[in-house]
């Protein structure tokens, strides 16, 4: 029924936008890097918090939407471990709604078959908000559609010294052996232990970098960048993204 409803959609879309789309051939990992926030508020006169709220909701509506076409997993880039450098009361206002979008998403997206799980270092968040994460997790953790990782206090680099930690306890307690380091098992000590890497990464807002977002898995995923910010993106920005994505080669080094 909601496949059948998705296809007389996508006809509309396909005709309405000229987005040439192979359902068939969908990226399988997207990962977004969810920027602008901040500047799509000032250009309302907005304070910079109301960017987020926007983007929360802009989060939601995508992430139903990656559900519905059938994006298999969907990582966002909501709080780095750069982030903290700014001021604290944008800070406390991000961790709110973080929290709020993680008891929304209890409530919501658990009954529409998504599982959601969190990435980064969640140790040094509040106790209320690492409760949730776990309480949340728990109850989307067997929900076989989309899988949604958001990634809060996350950091490339911070990912790879936690990592690197702990293949080096494991190898001091015999676990491991120094030869069997290789990049599969470099793989397992990521947070995206065991996920395909991105295929396709959509950076909006105008920045042309990847900020400390998913530097191990990014080695070859397809970067896909647009002036539009955040809180604007819609279905059709995500359409139009796999469509050029599914006109790229990848070659992965061969010809
Ligand atoms: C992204 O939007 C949200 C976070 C980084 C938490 P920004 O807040 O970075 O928005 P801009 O880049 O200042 O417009
Ligand atoms: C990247 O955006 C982090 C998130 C979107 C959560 P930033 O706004 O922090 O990145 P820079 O500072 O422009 O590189
Ligand atoms: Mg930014």
């Amino acid at each position: 029924m909601a496949f059948n409803l998705y296809h007389f959609i996508k006809k509309i879309t396909t005709k309405s936008s000229n987005i040439q789309i192979d359902y068939t051939k969908l990226p399988e990992h997207i990962a977004i890097i969810m920027d602008g926030n901040g500047r799509w508020a000032e250009k309302q006169g907005l304070p910079r918090t109301a960017g987020h709220k926007a983007g929360a909701n802009t989060l939601k509506r995508i992430t139903e939407f990656c559900n519905e076409i059938g994006v298999k997993i969907l990582t966002v880039y909501a709080f780095s471990t750069e982030n903290w450098r700014r001021p604290q009361e944008e800070v406390d206002a991000l961790m709110r709604l973080l929290l709020e979008y993680l008891k929304d998403a209890e409530r919501q997206l658990a009954g529409k078959n998504i599982a959601i799980k969190v990435i980064g270092d969640i140790s040094v968040l509040s106790q209320e908000i690492q409760e949730q994460i776990i309480k949340t997790e728990n109850l989307t953790k067997s929900n076989s559609g989309l899988l949604l990782n958001i990634a809060i206090n996350y950091g490339g680099r911070a990912e790879v010294v936690n990592a690197v930690k702990q293949i080096a306890t494991d190898v001091q307690n015999g676990k491991i052996q120094i030869t069997d380091i290789n990049e599969q098992l470099i793989s397992n000590y990521m947070y995206t232990k065991g996920l395909k890497d991105p295929d396709l990464i959509i950076r909006p807002s105008g920045e042309l970098r990847l900020s400390n977002f998913l530097l191990w898995q990014s080695a070859y995923s397809e970067l896909w960048f647009s002036n539009i910010y955040w809180p604007s993106f819609t279905p059709k920005h995500l359409l139009k993204a796999i469509s050029d994505y599914q006109q790229r080669n990848r070659r992965f080094g061969g010809i």
